[in-house]
């Protein structure tokens, strides 16, 4: 019996090396100044493989060979939004062909993004908070009542009409395979595509005035309605900006502001109109909760199966942890995409 822990023990540390071995190639870069409050090392430049589209420096947003990427820079974010861009260019074949558009609310974070990724193709949208923060109800944590939280519902009037696909992304992941896999998924007729997870209890992101009022409730009759994370979604803008879904999440958080018919930030809204709409995309393309629950301390582990991205969604976040010197096992993953100049590993 002893043998057989010892050995399993060993096993198991070794398969950890290997994935390190594998995910860690070695990102020598040099130390730059980007702003004067953070400092973010600059990348090793990245090319496309032969096979590749010919795209050149000067193609433009509407060059139907590009793929089309949407994450935020928020201050707060910042560390995991530029380990996410690092973690896509490292994984992708094609990474010339990787179009980033960068959603930003108060700083101007355009100078770091050019100096962290010199010839990175991307567009800065600023996202307005006065959009939305007369739709923001209080939520049980803060960090989801951030404003640009709500960007994502607005990708379809602030992207270039040009766009016609997008890949949204929260700032609290990696990649550790080619974006243009996900990029490719078949959407069939519908406007988004997410991992979908049937066997998760939907009936707790509502409230029970929620349930209990048919006029509400009753969105759901009619559709397999499944909880999906909103952090990883391939977004048919098209069909999006004919249906008009920005306006009809706008409504639910109108409803969410007299009524109170949920607890959690931008989620909600994305299940009211979409659960049961959406088309499932594997489940390789969201790892998510590894960052944990409210509970100080606890670690998640992978669930079963292969992975394409690994999400620290939940409280939770690597590079805190990372800096507190307290990680859990899983954040050494996130760890070789980390540019902060200041890291201390
Ligand atoms: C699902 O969640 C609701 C609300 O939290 C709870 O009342 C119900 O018992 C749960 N159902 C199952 C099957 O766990």
């Amino acid at each position: 019996m002893f043998g057989i822990t010892r050995f399993s023990g060993f096993f198991s540390a070794a398969m950890f090396v290997i994935v390190l071995i594998i995910l860690s190639p070695s990102f020598q870069s040099e130390a730059i100044r980007s702003s004067h409050r953070f400092s973010f090392r600059k990348a090793l430049p990245f090319r496309n493989a032969h096979e590749c589209a010919w795209v050149s420096a000067q193609t433009k947003v509407c060059d139907p060979s590009l793929v089309h990427v949407a994450i935020t820079l928020d201050v707060e974010y910042l560390r995991g939004s530029i380990a996410a861009v690092h973690s896509i260019l490292r994984h992708a074949l094609c990474p010339e062909n990787v179009f980033f558009h960068f959603l930003v609310s108060d700083t101007n974070l355009q100078a770091l993004v050019d100096s962290t990724f010199p010839h990175l193709k991307f567009n800065v949208y600023y996202f307005d908070p006065n959009t939305v923060s007369h739709l923001i109800s209080s939520s049980v944590r803060q960090a989801l009542e951030q404003p640009l939280n709500y960007a994502r519902n607005y990708l379809a009037d602030l992207l270039e009409s040009c766009v016609e696909r997008v890949i949204y992304l929260d700032s609290d992941l990696v990649m550790v395979d080619d974006v243009a896999k996900l990029w490719s998924a078949s959407l069939g007729s519908r406007a988004i595509g997410a991992p979908e997870y049937c066997h998760a209890n939907f009936t707790k992101y509502f409230t029970a005035g929620f349930w209990s009022e048919p006029s509400l409730a009753g969105t759901f009759a009619q559709r397999r309605a499944c909880y999906f994370n909103t952090g990883v979604m391939v977004m048919d803008l098209v069909k999006w900006r004919k249906e008009g879904y920005t306006r009809k999440i706008e409504r639910w958080m109108e409803i969410q502001k007299s009524d109170r018919i949920y607890e959690l930030g931008s989620l909600p809204p994305f299940l009211l109109v979409f659960a049961g709409h959406v088309a499932p995309i594997e489940h390789r393309w969201n790892q998510h909760g590894l960052g944990g629950d409210n509970v100080k301390g606890s670690c998640r582990g992978l669930h079963p199966g292969p992975v394409s991205l690994l999400h620290w969604s939940g409280s939770g976040k690597p590079w805190l942890r990372l800096h507190s010197k307290r990680p859990c096992p899983l954040d050494s993953l996130w760890a070789p995409f980390d540019l902060y100049a200041q890291s201390p590993f």
